[in-house]
């Protein structure tokens, strides 16, 4: 009699406990969804948390993708942020000046990137390192950033300066002296300029 009570009290005990454990787990997850509701956003458009939050980790300031993304009604897919170059410009030694230049030198002499002029590097290759870049020293990818218009006139010019067949204009310009528009007076400094 008292085994069958003591076994009835432990089977109380146990059901209690698991059904405390049930409301327990259930209300931590109600509890916690709206914070796993926010990653959610990753899932859905397959990006990473860097993507949209400045910090990698998620959470804190959106970036430019993150708010456009948001403003844009939260699509299943994020907007394409790859800005053309320079739209409408199609001549090869502009946009050789426009996207190249800051790095390899105006006459292609070299500067941050490697010589272009003079090096005989191959169309081959010049096209291929444009589109595909070399990302882990710096020689960004511009694929996708440029027509093909754009593209052949850009490397026709680079191959051109690497063969030595195109002169790159000279990255200096020699300017005259420049000339006070007044001279000293004997009794002392005459009024220059506009004041
Ligand atoms: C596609 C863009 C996108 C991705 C990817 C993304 N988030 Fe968010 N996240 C947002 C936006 C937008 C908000 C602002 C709240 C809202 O609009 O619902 C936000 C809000 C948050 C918040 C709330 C705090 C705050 O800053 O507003 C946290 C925390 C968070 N995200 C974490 C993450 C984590 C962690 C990841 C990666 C697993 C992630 N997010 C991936 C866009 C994104
Ligand atoms: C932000 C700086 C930067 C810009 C802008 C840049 N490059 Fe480069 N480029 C580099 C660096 C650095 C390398 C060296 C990469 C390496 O050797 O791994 C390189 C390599 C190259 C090479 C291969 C050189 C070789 O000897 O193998 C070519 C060709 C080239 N760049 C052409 C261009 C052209 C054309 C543009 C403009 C559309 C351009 N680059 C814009 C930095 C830049």
């Amino acid at each position: 009699m008292s085994k069958i009570k003591l076994g009835n009290a432990a089977q109380f005990v146990a059901l209690l406990l698991l059904a405390l454990g049930t409301i327990f787990v259930v209300g931590l997850m109600v509890e916690e969804q709206p914070v796993h509701a926010l990653p959610e956003y990753a899932a859905r458009t397959g990006e990473a948390c860097g993507t949209c939050h400045v910090n990698p980790g998620g959470g804190g300031p959106r970036t430019m993708a993150g708010l456009l993304w948001a403003a844009n009604g939260r699509p299943d897919e994020m907007p394409d942020l790859t800005v053309p170059i320079a739209p409408g410009e199609t001549d090869g030694q502009e946009l050789y000046d426009i996207a190249c230049a800051s790095c390899h030198g105006l006459a292609g002499e070299g500067l941050f990137g490697p010589a272009i002029t003079g090096s005989n590097l191959k169309e081959r290759k010049i096209s291929s390192t444009i589109l595909r870049g070399r990302e882990r020293s710096g020689m960004p990818a511009y694929e996708g950033r440029l027509t093909d218009e754009q593209f052949e006139a850009l490397v026709a010019y680079t191959v051109g300066i690497a063969s030595g067949e195109i002169e790159p204009p000279p990255n200096t310009y020699p300017l005259p002296p420049g000339k006070l528009g007044c001279e000293p007076t004997p009794d002392g400094p005459s009024r220059c300029g506009g004041n």
